[in-house]
């Protein structure tokens, strides 16, 4: 191919090439299948090695990385990079926007974009006529280190600027933002550092800055890095005034902005998001230690200017870190009313998360072992919200004298032998006389289930333990006189206990069922079963194809429950929880509510944009409606959010509607 045409190619396959990494990257929305992009690529690259003379910077193929450096040159910002000052409570934020609204006038309209914080390593990115030609470190904000070659190797960095057909890229444009490390690799990154003896990366946020100073880019081209950006340095040519338009405009011009950005008109909504988003953090595949609140007018940003290079514009609304490392003392093993053996690590007690934690649950043996944990090791913990810590990975090398973690062959508690059916990842104690099974039921009755006040685990190990309490009834039989006969409990708290067991036989029947520990009946299938039967009698007499009519019940779950009503003790149990007084007719807690949309049958798939699914559900619930997980001929409608799963394709096919979020809005809004 003579170098003209073999020009006019490479120039297309550029093009072709960056407008898939687009659809990818940035809409998160690929076009075509990997292996279409990749012939593409394979092309371009086989034609730039026919003709060198044509190899551009800026040329996708050149993300391999290049020869290590000896060092990083410093470079000068073009605008300084500031930082960001940080409240921590909603009473700070209210007293920054009153004091916003003083300075601008008050009153003046204001409006606030919030985006994640991420816990990344801050960079500058600068294009010149849309080629990017330098990229670099924050520094010490004036001065950063020139991180260009490394960044080039990261798929998420544009190497031009994207512009439609005969829109002229911007003289100059200095993008901002955030290069980060995935936490999905996170973890697989850190088993890697310790199986090649390395010392692993404390969080995600070292990770990211530690690949970044590379001096090996080819390193950096390994790591998984991303990017987010939220805001724009220097810059001549056209441009947007608010900063939710920038963000649409960093997007259409190829960047990757964050989809979890939102403007807001009023500082409580501004507020309450901040709250929400502690525990929602924990949802996302990349760290976030705050939100980061911005006025939404940039000429209102540049009137109010910065202190000490903190804009007066911005806050960032900070919670207390959600990782910590501290050792792991000791992997417990605890057995669940269902006989599976879950493990849970004893920590030496660290303030993660706004508070301190000294235990965390550890899944299974297999999950284990893949973190490479041990008894004995530094580990990471994480916690984020109102979620269970996590132990993460380990944090550095394994401590001397250590051994990869096996799950005891007999049950700690009944000494049989355990089993792990196959295909399944927990272990389990086949013993259904097992203590466990009982002690860890009466612990889910208390408090799952009849949810006594006052009456929780302690109460019934330690009732346990005295050897007061073997089952259900024997809770409803004891007196006043037997709990303060117990040490350190008094006349009054032994009362207060007595009065609340008594009180909760008023709990209804769906409850009463919940509690009594039917194998794989969980609250949702318990109470399906108190409003299709009515009563324990009806149940009682159920055959397993009666118990397959139930909403959620399949053949396997019926054949359960039939099974578990025609052992004669667990009758007995029943009869005589029912002679002590408990609820064994459904009541009004099972009525289903009658509402205009009953008798109709729903399914939500995907991310909705308003609402959270258990908002959407509870929304139609309340018209009367019943949200299901699968899609058959009895549903009325699928609702669709952002990356819906296969139950489109299945809805589609069984000529099911399907709705997405507007649709959804007028619904509730017509039938309310
Ligand atoms: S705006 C003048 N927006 O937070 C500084 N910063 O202390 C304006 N960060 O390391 C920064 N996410 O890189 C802004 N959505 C976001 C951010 C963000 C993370 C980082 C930033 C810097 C630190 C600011």
């Amino acid at each position: 191919m003579p170098s003209s045409e073999a020009a006019g190619r490479i120039a297309e396959l550029r093009r072709l090439v960056a407008h898939h990494d687009y659809r990818y990257h940035v809409l998160d929305d690929p076009e075509v299948p990997d292996s279409a992009y990749d012939a593409l690529f394979d092309e371009l690259k086989a034609l730039e090695e026919l003709h060198p003379e044509l190899v551009t910077a800026d040329s996708p193929t050149q993300r391999v990385g290049g020869v290590p450096a000896a060092g990083f040159k410093k470079v000068e910002h073009l605008q300084a990079m500031g930082s960001l000052e940080k409240v921590t409570t909603p009473e700070a934020l209210e007293k920054w926007a009153a004091d916003v609204r003083k300075r601008l006038g008050t009153d003046e309209p204001v409006a606030y974009v919030l985006e994640p914080k991420i816990d990344g390593s801050a960079i500058s990115l600068v294009y010149e006529n849309g080629v990017f030609v330098r990229g670099a470190t924050r520094g010490d904000g004036t001065r950063g280190e020139d991180v260009t070659q490394n960044l080039r190797t990261v798929d998420a960095v544009p190497l031009r600027v994207l512009t439609r057909d005969g829109e002229a890229p911007p003289p100059l444009l200095e993008v901002r933002g955030e290069i980060y490390f995935p936490l999905s690799g996170f973890a697989r990154f850190n088993e890697a550092q310790v199986a090649a003896g390395k010392k692993p990366a404390p969080n995600s946020r070292n990770a990211a800055a530690g690949s970044l100073r590379q001096l090996d880019s080819r390193i950096t081209a390994g790591r998984p890095l991303s990017l987010w950006v939220y805001g724009a340095g220097a810059r001549e040519g056209e441009f947007p005034r608010t900063q939710w338009e920038l963000l649409g405009w960093l997007r259409e011009h190829g960047f990757r902005t964050n989809p979890h950005a939102e403007r807001l008109e009023t500082i409580e909504a501004v507020a309450e998001a901040c709250t929400v988003w502690e525990t929602r953090r924990a949802e996302l595949d990349y760290e976030i230690d705050g939100i980061v609140i911005k006025l939404d007018d940039l000429d209102q940003q540049r009137r109010l200017g910065a202190l000490h290079q903190r804009p007066r514009w911005a806050r960032a609304y900070k919670w207390a870190p959600s990782t910590a490392i501290t050792r792991l003392n000791r992997i417990h093993i605890r057995v669940g009313r269902t006989g599976a053996l879950n493990p849970w690590a004893e920590l030496e007690p660290v303030h993660v998360g706004g508070v301190t934690v000294s235990n965390a649950t550890l899944h299974n043996e297999e999950d284990i072992n893949r973190k490479d944990i041990r008894e004995g090791d530094l580990v990471v913990v994480q916690r984020a919200g109102d979620v269970i810590p996590q132990v993460v990975g380990p944090a550095g090398p394994h401590a001397k004298g250590t051994r990869p973690f096996r799950m005891p062959v007999t049950c700690p508690l009944c000494g049989v032998e355990v089993v792990k059916p196959p295909g399944e990842v927990m272990h389990r104690c086949p013993n259904r006389a097992c203590p466990s099974r009982g002690l860890e039921t009466l612990i889910h009755w208390v408090s799952a289930a009849m949810d006594i006040e006052g009456v929780g685990e302690q109460f019934v190990r330690r009732l346990w333990d005295a050897g007061l309490l073997r089952s259900m009834p024997d809770l409803y039989r004891l007196t006043a006189e037997q709990l303060a006969a117990l040490d350190g409990y008094g006349e009054v708290s032994a009362r207060h206990a007595i009065a609340s067991i008594e009180a909760s036989k008023a709990q209804p029947f769906s409850r009463v069922l919940f509690g009594l520990n039917i194998p794989k009946i969980g609250w949702v299938l318990a109470r399906n079963l108190a409003r299709r039967f009515g009563s324990i009698d009806g149940l009682i007499g159920a055959s397993q194809e009666e118990l397959e009519l139930t909403e959620g019940i399949g053949p396997d779950r019926a054949e359960l429950v039939a099974e578990w009503f025609a052992e004669e003790e667990n009758v007995a149990l029943v009869r005589e929880l029912e002679s002590l007084g408990l609820t064994m007719r459904s009541g009004e807690a099972e009525a289903p509510v009658e509402g205009p949309l009953s008798g109709r049958q729903y399914v939500i798939t995907g991310t909705l944009e308003g609402y959270t699914r258990e908002e959407a559900k509870a929304a139609l619930e309340a018209l009367g409606a019943r949200v299901s997980d699968a899609v058959s001929k009895k549903t009325a409608g699928v609702i669709v959010g952002e990356s819906p799963g296969s139950k489109v394709q299945k809805a589609e096919k069984a000529g099911v509607a399907v709705l997405d979020e507007a649709a959804l809005v007028a619904l509730l809004a017509e039938r309310d």
